[in-house]
């Protein structure tokens, strides 16, 4: 909980570019957050230049839980702490997260920190994970690809760290024109939408997107 005693969002965003679909809904998200009494700590990796390489010092010590990592990552993992949940929004890139979130949670979510510990300092904590995708809804490709970001962001990330909570949703459609790849591997591009139709097409991606953090926060369990 922040000082004021209202929630904490921290809300991840891994684009780098500021007028992106994804910069765009994670505005969005963050608004919703916000109107439901969130007070929002807008983390946009990019912007801040956070370098997703690990390095030697951020680099676990397995004989030692206590490591003092880099400054700048002791800063991130403060920020994490100060949060009740976490929401990242992030381009699919291959069907997992971009480098630069990747790199995040590689560094930050260390050793002794995120996991390593009989009792997880992220314990109570909620994720949500707000994935865009270039495929559309109705390509075969989907459901494997919501599959398999459940199994390596929930399962393998948040759960791993103790996250009492962690939802993914996958925003498909994302791009401006809808392309898929047939079972050759030829690639299929459609016409771009325009007008009132598009209007329309980014309009529902809005409402999906609200859709997931409302629900996400509907399932928020009740204080003890
Ligand atoms: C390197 C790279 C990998 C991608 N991999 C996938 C993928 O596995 N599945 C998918 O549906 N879209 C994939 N895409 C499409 C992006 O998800 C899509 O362009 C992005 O979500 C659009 O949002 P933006 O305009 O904010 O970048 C990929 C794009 C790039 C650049």
């Amino acid at each position: 909980m922040s000082q004021n005693s209202s929630p904490t969002a921290l809300v991840v965003v891994a684009h780098h570019r500021s007028d992106s679909l994804t910069a765009h809904t994670a505005r969005r998200a963050a608004a919703r957050l916000q109107a439901a009494g969130y007070h929002i700590d807008l983390l946009d990796l990019h912007a801040e230049g956070f370098d997703p390489r690990m390095n030697a010092e951020d680099q676990p010590d397995w004989s030692n839980r206590e490591k003092a990592y880099s400054k700048e990552v002791h800063a991130h993992m403060q920020r994490i702490l100060d949060a009740d949940v976490v929401v990242a929004v992030f381009p699919v890139y291959w069907q997992s997260v971009p480098a630069l979130l990747k790199g995040w949670i590689d560094r930050v979510w260390n050793y002794g920190f995120a996991y390593g510990r009989s009792k997880p300092r992220l314990a109570g904590k909620r994720m949500l994970w707000l994935g865009l995708a270039g495929a559309t809804a109705d390509d075969p490709i989907a459901h494997g690809m919501r599959s398999v970001l459940e199994v390596g962001l929930s399962e393998g990330i948040a759960g791993y760290c103790g996250f009492s909570q962690s939802t993914v949703g996958l925003l498909l459609d994302a791009e401006e024109r809808p392309q898929r790849v047939d079972a050759q591997g030829n690639l299929h591009v459609g016409d771009a939408a325009v007008g009132a139709e598009r209007e329309a097409q980014y309009a529902d991606f809005d409402r999906r997107t609200v859709q997931f953090v409302d629900d996400f926060l509907a399932d928020e369990p009740a204080a003890a």
